[in-house]
Protein backbone atom coordinates (compact mmCIF):
# COMPACT_ATOMS: atom_id res chain seq x y z
CA UNK A 1 0.00 0.00 0.00
CA UNK A 2 1.09 3.86 -0.85
CA UNK A 3 1.73 5.34 2.64
CA UNK A 4 2.16 8.92 1.48
CA UNK A 5 0.35 11.71 2.94
CA UNK A 6 -1.03 14.42 0.97
CA UNK A 7 1.47 15.93 -1.95
CA UNK A 8 2.00 19.41 -1.90
CA UNK A 9 0.10 21.34 -4.89
CA UNK A 10 1.85 24.67 -4.50
CA UNK A 11 -0.17 28.14 -2.75
CA UNK A 12 -3.63 29.58 -3.40
CA UNK A 13 -3.78 33.11 -2.87
CA UNK A 14 -6.79 34.61 -1.03
CA UNK A 15 -7.85 37.90 -1.27
CA UNK A 16 -9.24 40.02 1.91
CA UNK A 17 -10.24 43.31 2.39
CA UNK A 18 -7.01 43.98 3.98
CA UNK A 19 -4.84 41.52 2.97
CA UNK A 20 -3.67 38.67 1.03
CA UNK A 21 -3.48 35.19 2.16
CA UNK A 22 -1.25 32.52 0.64
CA UNK A 23 -2.48 28.86 1.42
CA UNK A 24 -1.03 25.76 0.74
CA UNK A 25 -2.62 23.11 -2.00
CA UNK A 26 -2.89 20.09 -0.83
CA UNK A 27 -3.36 16.85 -3.23
CA UNK A 28 -4.25 13.25 -2.17
CA UNK A 29 -3.67 9.81 -4.01
CA UNK A 30 -6.26 10.00 -6.27
CA UNK A 31 -5.64 13.75 -7.62
CA UNK A 32 -8.09 15.49 -5.10
CA UNK A 33 -7.25 19.11 -4.82
CA UNK A 34 -7.65 21.28 -1.05
CA UNK A 35 -6.73 24.56 -0.37
CA UNK A 36 -5.22 24.27 3.68
CA UNK A 37 -7.11 26.53 5.73
CA UNK A 38 -5.21 25.25 8.83
CA UNK A 39 -3.28 29.08 9.40
CA UNK A 40 -5.92 30.85 7.91
CA UNK A 41 -7.22 32.79 11.38
CA UNK A 42 -3.70 33.22 12.79
CA UNK A 43 -3.04 35.03 9.63
CA UNK A 44 -5.85 36.57 9.02
CA UNK A 45 -8.29 36.53 11.85
CA UNK A 46 -10.83 34.94 9.27
CA UNK A 47 -12.38 31.42 9.50
CA UNK A 48 -14.39 29.75 7.34
CA UNK A 49 -18.11 28.80 7.30
CA UNK A 50 -19.39 25.45 5.71
CA UNK A 51 -22.34 24.34 7.60
CA UNK A 52 -22.57 20.43 7.64
CA UNK A 53 -18.98 20.10 6.52
CA UNK A 54 -19.90 20.00 2.97
CA UNK A 55 -17.00 21.69 1.17
CA UNK A 56 -14.75 20.56 4.43
CA UNK A 57 -11.96 18.04 4.06
CA UNK A 58 -11.93 17.77 7.88
CA UNK A 59 -9.36 14.74 7.95
CA UNK A 60 -6.37 13.11 5.87
CA UNK A 61 -7.74 10.11 5.37
CA UNK A 62 -6.25 6.49 3.95
CA UNK A 63 -8.64 4.23 4.74
CA UNK A 64 -11.26 4.76 1.99
CA UNK A 65 -11.96 6.46 -1.53
CA UNK A 66 -15.11 7.91 -2.70
CA UNK A 67 -15.40 9.38 -6.45
CA UNK A 68 -19.16 10.69 -6.04
CA UNK A 69 -19.21 11.92 -9.73
CA UNK A 70 -17.95 8.30 -11.15
CA UNK A 71 -19.78 5.89 -8.47
CA UNK A 72 -16.57 4.60 -7.28
CA UNK A 73 -15.81 3.06 -4.03
CA UNK A 74 -12.37 1.39 -2.77
CA UNK A 75 -11.60 0.15 0.79
CA UNK A 76 -7.55 1.14 1.11
CA UNK A 77 -7.51 1.40 -2.45
CA UNK A 78 -9.53 -2.02 -3.62
CA UNK A 79 -12.49 -1.86 -5.49
CA UNK A 80 -15.51 -2.80 -3.36
CA UNK A 81 -16.79 -5.10 -5.98
CA UNK A 82 -13.64 -7.28 -6.22
CA UNK A 83 -14.54 -7.26 -2.56
CA UNK A 84 -17.75 -8.04 -2.32
CA UNK A 85 -16.76 -10.96 -4.99
CA UNK A 86 -13.58 -12.56 -3.26
CA UNK A 87 -13.46 -11.34 0.25
CA UNK A 88 -15.49 -12.22 3.86
CA UNK A 89 -16.17 -9.56 6.04
CA UNK A 90 -13.77 -10.25 9.11
CA UNK A 91 -10.82 -10.03 6.07
CA UNK A 92 -12.50 -6.59 4.59
CA UNK A 93 -12.57 -6.18 8.64
CA UNK A 94 -8.73 -6.12 9.07
CA UNK A 95 -7.59 -4.61 5.73
CA UNK A 96 -9.94 -1.59 6.84
CA UNK A 97 -8.34 -1.37 10.25
CA UNK A 98 -4.91 -2.32 8.93
CA UNK A 99 -4.27 -1.05 5.90
CA UNK A 100 -3.74 -3.95 3.87
CA UNK A 101 -5.43 -7.68 3.42
CA UNK A 102 -4.36 -10.29 6.54
CA UNK A 103 -1.70 -12.85 6.12
CA UNK A 104 -3.68 -16.29 6.43
CA UNK A 105 -1.59 -16.36 9.99
CA UNK A 106 -3.00 -13.08 10.96
CA UNK A 107 -6.14 -13.84 9.91
CA UNK A 108 -6.61 -17.47 11.72
CA UNK A 109 -5.18 -15.44 14.86
CA UNK A 110 -7.73 -12.85 14.52
CA UNK A 111 -10.41 -15.03 13.79
CA UNK A 112 -9.59 -17.18 17.33
CA UNK A 113 -9.86 -14.23 19.02
CA UNK A 114 -13.16 -13.24 17.98
CA UNK A 115 -14.23 -16.75 19.22
CA UNK A 116 -12.15 -16.23 22.55
CA UNK A 117 -14.45 -12.77 22.97
CA UNK A 118 -17.64 -13.59 21.62
CA UNK A 119 -19.65 -14.44 24.79
CA UNK A 120 -20.71 -11.44 26.66
CA UNK A 121 -20.40 -10.97 30.86
CA UNK A 122 -23.25 -12.35 32.67
CA UNK A 123 -24.05 -9.04 34.21
CA UNK A 124 -24.35 -7.81 30.98
CA UNK A 125 -26.60 -10.37 30.20
CA UNK A 126 -28.86 -9.50 33.34
CA UNK A 127 -28.82 -5.67 32.04
CA UNK A 128 -31.28 -7.07 28.84
CA UNK A 129 -33.94 -7.73 31.12
CA UNK A 130 -33.84 -3.99 31.93
CA UNK A 131 -34.84 -2.97 28.83
CA UNK A 132 -38.58 -2.87 27.84
CA UNK A 133 -40.08 -4.73 25.69
CA UNK A 134 -40.55 -2.26 23.19
CA UNK A 135 -37.35 -0.78 23.25
CA UNK A 136 -35.65 0.00 19.78
CA UNK A 137 -32.88 -2.22 18.91
CA UNK A 138 -30.91 0.50 18.12
CA UNK A 139 -31.18 2.02 21.44
CA UNK A 140 -30.22 -1.21 22.96
CA UNK A 141 -27.60 -1.43 20.48
CA UNK A 142 -25.81 1.88 21.80
CA UNK A 143 -26.13 1.23 25.72
CA UNK A 144 -24.65 -1.98 25.75
CA UNK A 145 -21.83 -1.21 23.59
CA UNK A 146 -20.91 1.79 25.81
CA UNK A 147 -21.84 -0.73 28.50
CA UNK A 148 -18.90 -2.93 27.25
CA UNK A 149 -16.69 0.22 28.89
CA UNK A 150 -17.61 -0.98 32.02
CA UNK A 151 -17.10 -5.17 31.71
CA UNK A 152 -14.34 -4.67 29.43
CA UNK A 153 -11.43 -1.92 31.40
CA UNK A 154 -8.73 -4.03 30.91
CA UNK A 155 -8.30 -2.80 27.28
CA UNK A 156 -9.76 0.94 27.52
CA UNK A 157 -5.66 2.24 27.39
CA UNK A 158 -4.08 1.71 24.72
CA UNK A 159 -0.40 2.27 25.84
CA UNK A 160 0.26 -1.71 26.17
CA UNK A 161 1.28 -3.95 22.64
CA UNK A 162 -1.67 -5.48 21.49
CA UNK A 163 -4.48 -4.01 23.53
CA UNK A 164 -5.92 -2.40 20.01
CA UNK A 165 -5.96 -4.86 18.50
CA UNK A 166 -7.92 -7.29 21.73
CA UNK A 167 -10.42 -4.43 22.21
CA UNK A 168 -11.32 -4.33 18.59
CA UNK A 169 -11.89 -7.99 18.33
CA UNK A 170 -14.16 -7.62 21.37
CA UNK A 171 -16.40 -5.30 19.46
CA UNK A 172 -16.40 -6.87 16.09
CA UNK A 173 -17.32 -10.26 17.87
CA UNK A 174 -19.33 -8.83 20.56
CA UNK A 175 -21.51 -6.44 18.53
CA UNK A 176 -22.89 -9.60 17.09
CA UNK A 177 -23.96 -10.81 20.28
CA UNK A 178 -25.56 -7.66 21.62
CA UNK A 179 -27.22 -6.97 18.54
CA UNK A 180 -28.76 -10.61 18.47
CA UNK A 181 -29.62 -10.22 22.18
CA UNK A 182 -31.19 -6.55 21.70
CA UNK A 183 -33.32 -8.60 18.86
CA UNK A 184 -34.21 -11.43 21.62
CA UNK A 185 -34.89 -9.02 24.45
CA UNK A 186 -37.22 -7.49 22.01
CA UNK A 187 -39.12 -10.16 20.77
CA UNK A 188 -39.44 -11.71 24.32
CA UNK A 189 -37.56 -14.85 23.28
CA UNK A 190 -34.83 -16.44 25.33
CA UNK A 191 -31.17 -15.37 24.57
CA UNK A 192 -28.82 -17.44 22.59
CA UNK A 193 -25.31 -18.32 23.70
CA UNK A 194 -23.11 -17.89 20.73
CA UNK A 195 -21.62 -21.02 19.43
CA UNK A 196 -17.58 -21.31 19.14
CA UNK A 197 -17.81 -24.19 16.24
CA UNK A 198 -19.43 -21.48 13.75
CA UNK A 199 -18.06 -18.93 11.78
CA UNK A 200 -18.92 -14.93 11.74
CA UNK A 201 -22.30 -14.69 9.92
CA UNK A 202 -23.47 -18.58 10.39
CA UNK A 203 -22.98 -17.57 14.59
CA UNK A 204 -25.02 -14.38 14.42
CA UNK A 205 -27.60 -16.29 12.86
CA UNK A 206 -27.82 -18.97 15.03
CA UNK A 207 -28.36 -16.13 18.51
CA UNK A 208 -30.61 -14.50 16.19
CA UNK A 209 -33.17 -17.64 15.37
CA UNK A 210 -31.85 -20.79 17.63
CA UNK A 211 -33.95 -21.95 19.91
CA UNK A 212 -32.75 -24.24 22.96
CA UNK A 213 -34.17 -26.99 22.09
CA UNK A 214 -33.62 -26.78 18.00
CA UNK A 215 -30.58 -25.35 16.06
CA UNK A 216 -31.59 -23.10 13.40
CA UNK A 217 -29.19 -24.44 10.02
CA UNK A 218 -28.78 -21.37 7.46
CA UNK A 219 -29.16 -21.84 3.86
CA UNK A 220 -25.36 -21.29 2.41
CA UNK A 221 -27.15 -18.61 0.44
CA UNK A 222 -27.90 -16.34 3.25
CA UNK A 223 -24.86 -16.93 5.33
CA UNK A 224 -22.86 -15.64 2.02
CA UNK A 225 -25.79 -12.26 1.56
CA UNK A 226 -25.08 -12.08 5.26
CA UNK A 227 -21.20 -11.51 4.62
CA UNK A 228 -21.64 -9.48 1.04
CA UNK A 229 -23.98 -7.07 2.91
CA UNK A 230 -21.58 -6.56 6.14
CA UNK A 231 -18.75 -5.84 3.83
CA UNK A 232 -20.88 -3.55 1.43
CA UNK A 233 -21.44 -1.30 4.79
CA UNK A 234 -17.53 -1.66 6.48
CA UNK A 235 -16.43 1.68 5.52
CA UNK A 236 -17.92 4.92 3.78
CA UNK A 237 -15.07 7.32 4.65
CA UNK A 238 -16.78 10.77 6.23
CA UNK A 239 -20.05 9.88 6.62
CA UNK A 240 -22.35 11.22 9.65
CA UNK A 241 -21.13 7.92 12.19
CA UNK A 242 -17.81 8.01 11.22
CA UNK A 243 -17.35 11.76 11.47
CA UNK A 244 -18.59 11.07 15.13
CA UNK A 245 -16.64 8.58 16.03
CA UNK A 246 -13.84 10.50 14.98
CA UNK A 247 -14.91 13.57 17.03
CA UNK A 248 -15.63 11.48 20.26
CA UNK A 249 -12.56 9.80 19.70
CA UNK A 250 -10.16 12.60 19.38
CA UNK A 251 -11.04 13.81 23.19
CA UNK A 252 -9.51 10.81 24.26
CA UNK A 253 -12.35 8.57 24.48
CA UNK A 254 -12.28 4.60 24.80
CA UNK A 255 -13.41 2.83 21.72
CA UNK A 256 -16.35 1.26 22.92
CA UNK A 257 -17.85 4.59 24.04
CA UNK A 258 -16.74 6.68 20.87
CA UNK A 259 -18.10 3.38 18.47
CA UNK A 260 -21.27 3.86 20.74
CA UNK A 261 -21.90 7.43 19.70
CA UNK A 262 -21.32 6.03 15.94
CA UNK A 263 -24.55 3.96 16.51
CA UNK A 264 -26.57 7.06 17.63
CA UNK A 265 -25.16 8.76 14.94
CA UNK A 266 -26.23 5.92 12.50
CA UNK A 267 -29.72 5.65 13.35
CA UNK A 268 -31.31 8.75 12.13
CA UNK A 269 -33.46 8.39 8.71
CA UNK A 270 -30.85 10.26 6.46
CA UNK A 271 -27.92 8.02 7.70
CA UNK A 272 -28.60 4.09 8.84
CA UNK A 273 -31.92 4.33 9.50
CA UNK A 274 -32.93 5.11 5.77
CA UNK A 275 -32.90 1.11 5.23
CA UNK A 276 -35.49 0.99 7.33
CA UNK A 277 -37.37 4.16 5.76
CA UNK A 278 -37.06 2.67 2.29
CA UNK A 279 -39.02 -0.37 3.23
CA UNK A 280 -41.34 1.11 5.28
CA UNK A 281 -42.35 3.34 2.32
CA UNK A 282 -42.26 0.22 -0.08
CA UNK A 283 -44.74 -1.58 2.26
CA UNK A 284 -47.33 1.26 2.28
CA UNK A 285 -47.07 1.56 -1.31
CA UNK A 286 -47.88 -2.15 -1.26
CA UNK A 287 -50.44 -2.47 1.54
CA UNK A 288 -52.28 0.69 0.55
CA UNK A 289 -52.34 0.25 -3.48
CA UNK A 290 -50.73 4.05 -3.70
CA UNK A 291 -49.50 4.19 -6.95
CA UNK A 292 -45.70 4.59 -7.74
CA UNK A 293 -46.33 7.86 -9.46
CA UNK A 294 -48.54 9.14 -7.04
CA UNK A 295 -45.70 8.70 -4.54
CA UNK A 296 -43.29 10.32 -6.59
CA UNK A 297 -45.46 13.11 -7.39
CA UNK A 298 -45.49 13.99 -3.27
CA UNK A 299 -41.68 13.59 -3.24
CA UNK A 300 -41.49 16.09 -6.22
CA UNK A 301 -44.19 18.47 -4.42
CA UNK A 302 -41.75 17.74 -1.00
CA UNK A 303 -44.74 16.40 0.84
CA UNK A 304 -41.85 13.49 1.54
CA UNK A 305 -38.69 12.34 0.57
CA UNK A 306 -38.10 9.38 -1.47
CA UNK A 307 -35.89 7.17 0.76
CA UNK A 308 -32.74 4.89 -0.34
CA UNK A 309 -32.42 7.48 -3.05
CA UNK A 310 -29.83 10.57 -3.23
CA UNK A 311 -26.46 11.03 -1.74
CA UNK A 312 -24.15 13.64 0.00
CA UNK A 313 -21.39 12.02 -1.94
CA UNK A 314 -22.47 10.02 -4.81
CA UNK A 315 -23.84 12.40 -7.71
CA UNK A 316 -24.28 8.95 -9.92
CA UNK A 317 -25.18 5.48 -8.73
CA UNK A 318 -24.14 3.91 -5.83
CA UNK A 319 -21.54 1.20 -6.63
CA UNK A 320 -22.79 -0.05 -3.35
CA UNK A 321 -26.73 -0.19 -4.30
CA UNK A 322 -25.22 -1.53 -8.12
CA UNK A 323 -24.24 -4.91 -6.55
CA UNK A 324 -27.06 -5.32 -4.20
CA UNK A 325 -29.56 -4.71 -7.17
CA UNK A 326 -28.02 -7.63 -9.01
CA UNK A 327 -27.45 -9.57 -6.37
CA UNK A 328 -30.78 -9.24 -3.82
CA UNK A 329 -33.00 -10.92 -7.18
CA UNK A 330 -30.37 -13.87 -7.44
CA UNK A 331 -30.44 -14.88 -3.25
CA UNK A 332 -34.09 -15.04 -4.15
CA UNK A 333 -33.99 -17.18 -6.87
CA UNK A 334 -32.00 -19.72 -5.08
CA UNK A 335 -34.12 -19.74 -1.81
CA UNK A 336 -37.27 -20.12 -4.64
CA UNK A 337 -38.85 -16.77 -3.25
CA UNK A 338 -40.51 -13.74 -5.08
CA UNK A 339 -40.42 -10.36 -3.53
CA UNK A 340 -43.55 -8.15 -4.43
CA UNK A 341 -41.55 -5.44 -2.92
CA UNK A 342 -38.55 -6.01 -4.79
CA UNK A 343 -40.72 -5.38 -8.12
CA UNK A 344 -41.90 -2.67 -6.73
CA UNK A 345 -38.38 -0.61 -5.65
CA UNK A 346 -36.95 -1.97 -9.72
CA UNK A 347 -40.52 0.22 -10.87
CA UNK A 348 -39.78 3.50 -8.55
CA UNK A 349 -36.02 2.70 -9.80
CA UNK A 350 -36.60 3.33 -13.43
CA UNK A 351 -39.19 5.78 -13.32
CA UNK A 352 -37.10 7.94 -11.00
CA UNK A 353 -34.34 7.37 -13.48
CA UNK A 354 -35.88 8.70 -16.64
CA UNK A 355 -38.24 11.66 -14.58
CA UNK A 356 -36.41 15.16 -14.51
CA UNK A 357 -36.90 16.14 -11.06
CA UNK A 358 -34.12 13.24 -9.81
CA UNK A 359 -32.16 13.50 -13.46
CA UNK A 360 -31.60 17.67 -12.48
CA UNK A 361 -30.77 16.65 -9.22
CA UNK A 362 -28.33 13.98 -9.64
CA UNK A 363 -30.66 11.39 -7.42
CA UNK A 364 -29.76 7.72 -7.68
CA UNK A 365 -30.44 4.98 -5.34
CA UNK A 366 -28.01 4.83 -2.93
CA UNK A 367 -26.89 1.21 -0.50
CA UNK A 368 -30.27 1.78 1.39
CA UNK A 369 -32.40 1.06 -1.83
CA UNK A 370 -32.05 -2.62 -2.25
CA UNK A 371 -30.21 -3.70 1.02
CA UNK A 372 -33.64 -4.34 2.54
CA UNK A 373 -34.50 -7.15 0.50
CA UNK A 374 -31.68 -9.17 1.29
CA UNK A 375 -31.96 -8.40 5.08
CA UNK A 376 -35.89 -9.56 4.05
CA UNK A 377 -34.68 -12.93 1.87
CA UNK A 378 -32.80 -13.45 5.48
CA UNK A 379 -35.63 -12.95 7.66
CA UNK A 380 -34.67 -10.16 9.72
CA UNK A 381 -36.96 -7.92 11.49
CA UNK A 382 -37.45 -4.37 10.07
CA UNK A 383 -36.63 -2.91 13.43
CA UNK A 384 -33.06 -4.61 13.07
CA UNK A 385 -31.74 -3.25 9.81
CA UNK A 386 -30.28 -0.52 11.13
CA UNK A 387 -28.35 -2.67 13.56
CA UNK A 388 -27.26 -4.54 10.51
CA UNK A 389 -25.91 -1.48 8.85
CA UNK A 390 -24.14 -1.04 12.43
CA UNK A 391 -22.82 -4.89 12.39
CA UNK A 392 -21.31 -3.82 9.56
CA UNK A 393 -19.66 -0.34 9.72
CA UNK A 394 -17.91 -1.61 13.06
CA UNK A 395 -14.48 -2.76 11.29
CA UNK A 396 -15.04 0.88 9.40
CA UNK A 397 -15.39 2.96 13.18
CA UNK A 398 -12.67 1.42 14.48
CA UNK A 399 -10.19 1.70 11.32
CA UNK A 400 -11.03 5.70 11.83
CA UNK A 401 -11.22 5.84 15.26
CA UNK A 402 -7.57 4.05 15.05
CA UNK A 403 -6.12 6.82 12.75
CA UNK A 404 -7.09 9.56 15.23
CA UNK A 405 -5.49 7.61 17.40
CA UNK A 406 -2.23 7.03 15.81
CA UNK A 407 -1.88 10.13 14.32
CA UNK A 408 -2.26 11.62 17.73
CA UNK A 409 -4.90 14.04 16.23
CA UNK A 410 -5.78 17.52 18.27
CA UNK A 411 -9.22 17.35 19.66
CA UNK A 412 -11.24 18.03 17.31
CA UNK A 413 -12.81 21.54 17.91
CA UNK A 414 -14.61 23.27 15.12
CA UNK A 415 -15.26 26.67 15.67
CA UNK A 416 -18.67 29.05 14.32
CA UNK A 417 -19.97 32.31 12.74
CA UNK A 418 -22.08 33.46 16.08
CA UNK A 419 -25.27 35.29 15.43
CA UNK A 420 -27.49 35.10 18.42
CA UNK A 421 -27.66 38.38 20.23
CA UNK A 422 -25.69 40.83 21.26
CA UNK A 423 -24.07 41.78 24.87
CA UNK A 424 -27.53 42.21 27.24
CA UNK A 425 -28.14 42.21 30.61
CA UNK A 426 -29.73 39.63 32.84
CA UNK A 427 -33.37 40.34 33.60
CA UNK A 428 -35.06 39.38 37.30
CA UNK A 429 -38.14 36.78 36.49
CA UNK A 430 -40.36 39.52 38.34
CA UNK A 431 -39.42 41.90 35.89
CA UNK A 432 -39.68 39.93 32.74
CA UNK A 433 -42.90 40.73 30.51
N1 LIG B 1 -36.07 12.46 -2.28
C1 LIG B 1 -36.51 13.59 -2.84
N2 LIG B 1 -35.76 14.69 -3.06
C2 LIG B 1 -34.48 14.62 -2.67
C3 LIG B 1 -33.95 13.45 -2.07
C4 LIG B 1 -34.80 12.36 -1.88
N3 LIG B 1 -34.35 11.23 -1.32
N4 LIG B 1 -32.65 13.67 -1.78
C5 LIG B 1 -32.39 14.91 -2.17
N5 LIG B 1 -33.49 15.49 -2.71
C6 LIG B 1 -33.61 16.82 -3.30
C7 LIG B 1 -33.67 17.89 -2.22
O1 LIG B 1 -34.99 18.14 -1.83
C8 LIG B 1 -33.03 19.05 -2.93
O2 LIG B 1 -33.95 19.59 -3.84
P1 LIG B 1 -33.96 21.18 -4.15
O3 LIG B 1 -32.69 21.45 -4.88
O4 LIG B 1 -35.18 21.39 -4.97
O5 LIG B 1 -34.03 21.87 -2.81
C9 LIG B 1 -31.92 18.39 -3.77
O6 LIG B 1 -32.40 17.06 -4.02
C10 LIG B 1 -30.58 18.32 -3.09
O7 LIG B 1 -30.81 17.68 -1.85
P2 LIG B 1 -29.98 17.89 -0.53
O8 LIG B 1 -30.90 17.75 0.65
O9 LIG B 1 -29.14 19.13 -0.66
O10 LIG B 1 -29.05 16.66 -0.61
P3 LIG B 1 -28.09 16.23 0.52
O11 LIG B 1 -26.85 15.87 -0.17
O12 LIG B 1 -28.00 17.25 1.60
O13 LIG B 1 -28.81 14.98 1.16
C11 LIG B 1 -29.39 12.81 1.67
C12 LIG B 1 -28.33 13.70 1.05
C13 LIG B 1 -28.86 11.37 1.60
C14 LIG B 1 -29.60 13.19 3.14
C15 LIG B 1 -30.70 12.95 0.87
O14 LIG B 1 -30.48 12.60 -0.47
C16 LIG B 1 -31.82 12.14 1.46
O15 LIG B 1 -32.49 12.60 2.39
N6 LIG B 1 -32.05 10.89 0.96
C17 LIG B 1 -33.04 10.03 1.56
C18 LIG B 1 -32.44 9.39 2.81
C19 LIG B 1 -31.46 8.31 2.47
O16 LIG B 1 -31.71 7.49 1.60
N7 LIG B 1 -30.34 8.28 3.20
C20 LIG B 1 -29.31 7.26 3.03
C21 LIG B 1 -28.03 7.82 2.50
S1 LIG B 1 -26.87 6.53 1.97
C22 LIG B 1 -26.46 5.62 3.37
C23 LIG B 1 -25.94 6.39 4.52
O17 LIG B 1 -25.17 7.32 4.40
O18 LIG B 1 -26.29 6.02 5.63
Amino acid sequence: MTNQGAQSGGMARLQLPNKEVELPIVIGTEDEHAIDVTKLRGESGYITLDEGYRNTGSVESKISFIDGEKGILRYRGIPIEQLAEHSTFIETALLLIYGDLPTADHLAQFRDMLIEHENIHEGMRHCFQGFPPTGHPMAILSSMINTLSCYNTDVLRMEEEGTFENAAARLISKIRTVAAAAYRTSSGMPLMYPDPKLAYCKNFLHMMFSLPNRAYEPDPDIVRALSLFLILHADHEQNCSAATVRMVGSSGANLFASCAAGVCALWGPLHGGANVAVIEQLQRIHASGTSIKELIERVKRKEERLFGFGHGVYKNYDPRAHILRDHAPKVLAKLGRQDPLLDIARELEEICLSDDYFISRNLYPNVDFYSGMLLRAMGIPVNMYTVMFAIGRMPGWIAQWKEVHDNQSRIYRPRQVYTGPPLRDYVPVEQRA
